[in-house]
């Protein structure tokens, strides 16, 4: 019997608590064992914070585009949610499984990027994804739940198979991976998601299975999610195209030491018809004040510099310089931070949130068994539930 299976309320004296069972339940009076059973769970409910989940891919260093979509957020959200962080390494070997040494040494340098940018594991739950099975267990029941033609319509997936050229021959893996994404939030329980705008399909994606699970299997297990936006919503690559990303080859890296930040930043894309510095500039699909937009701490400076450069007369250099500086202000200490960090003992870090992950992930998957009526051996304790 769980507490939602109850109507539970404040009687509104103080040190009193009403429980009473719903209408279905109203015949049977509990047993005072179960009463504080359903006491403990209805604290759990009143007393906690909202939960947050997000992960990454450790299929190498993070960069500009992650740090505006999510991890500021993140940072943020740590004081205020209950926050899981996980590093995805078994959806990073859907692409690399061939090549499993890059995704392990990535893990390192995912966490490297977290810590440097003040996320913090006495604050959030950092998990290694592979290390909570119960997570595949889920992924194998909500996989009914979802079409084919349904994973291949995924914009994001779309997307992702335009760039791959797999042809005909699409790893099944890879195509279940916003199923597998969707155990990943709904195993914790979590309805924020901070993500990039790229992922919004993949929310919609977990929100239809989880609506279709809770209807078919009669239950309210499992939470719907909502999509948590970072102030800029997407980055464009330094080369103009539509987004930063590691394997374009066209983003700006967290660890990135000064030289190559100025290069990469004078060589921005910006407006090609732009040739002298009288000419009028174009700032649409100009990265520099998209970078701008995204770094610069005074909006109202940059739209007096944006008026400048559309009349002519401010030059490319300019702005550039000013973008240089900016960045350089801003990775500094991050890199700094990140440098200093023990290589040696960093996966000790997330020894205890991978533990923690792994008893909160198994809770929700004997709910879910018992939702689907699978929950055969209860009586002798065999799922070892920590609640
Ligand atoms: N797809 C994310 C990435 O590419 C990683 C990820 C896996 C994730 N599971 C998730 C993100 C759940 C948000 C929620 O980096």
């Amino acid at each position: 019997m769980y507490v939602t299976d109850c109507l539970c309320g404040g009687t509104g004296r103080r040190g009193r608590l009403k429980i009473c069972c719903s209408q279905e339940r109203a015949g049977s009076i509990p047993a005072r064992g179960t009463i504080r059973i359903l006491l403990d769970q209805y604290l759990e409910v009143v007393l906690s914070k909202t939960i947050a989940l997000t992960g990454d891919r450790p299929t190498g260093k993070l960069h500009l585009g992650h740090f505006v979509g999510s991890l500021k957020t993140r940072v943020d959200l740590q004081h205020t949610h209950d926050q899981y962080i996980m590093i995805a390494d078994t959806q990073a070997l859907t692409d690399y499984f061939e090549n499993p040494q890059l995704v392990v040494d990535n893990i390192v340098e995912v966490l490297s990027d977290y810590l440097a940018v003040g996320i913090d594991p006495e604050l959030s739950t950092i998990f290694i994804q592979s290390q909570v099975p119960a997570l595949c267990e889920l992924t194998m029941y909500y996989m009914n739940l979802v079409t084919v033609a349904r994973l291949e319509r995924n914009p994001t997936v779309k997307a992702e198979l335009a760039q791959k050229d797999f042809g005909k021959s699409i790893p099944a893996g890879f195509l279940c991976y916003p199923v597998s994404q969707t155990s990943d939030i709904t195993a914790f329980k979590a309805e924020v998601v901070p993500v990039g705008e790229d992922q919004l399909p993949m929310i919609e994606q977990a929100n239809e299975i989880v609506r279709r699970f809770n209807r078919i299997y009669n239950t309210q297990c499992l939470k719907e999610i909502t999509a948590h936006l970072g102030e800029t919503k997407r980055l464009a690559g330094i080369d103009g195209k539509a987004k930063a990303s590691k394997s374009l080859n066209n983003a700006i890296f967290l660890c990135d030491s000064p030289e190559i930040i100025k290069e990469k930043v004078f060589a921005m894309f910006t407006d090609p018809d732009h040739l002298k510095v009288s000419d009028p500039g174009k700032i649409e699909g100009n990265v520099v004040f998209q970078y701008l937009d995204a770094f610069y701490p005074d909006a109202k400076e940059i739209s007096a510099l944006k008026t400048q450069y559309q009349k002519g007369g401010l030059g490319d250099t300019v702005i550039k310089s000013l973008l240089n500086d900016v960045l350089q202000h801003l990775l500094q200490p991050i890199r700094e931070k990140r440098a200093e960090l023990k290589r040696e003992n960093l996966l000790d870090l997330c020894f205890d949130g991978t533990k923690k992950a792994k008893s909160v992930a198994e809770k929700t998957l004997y709910e879910v068994k018992s939702s689907i009526g699978i929950d055969f051996f209860e009586k002798c304790n065999f799922y070892q539930r920590n609640h």
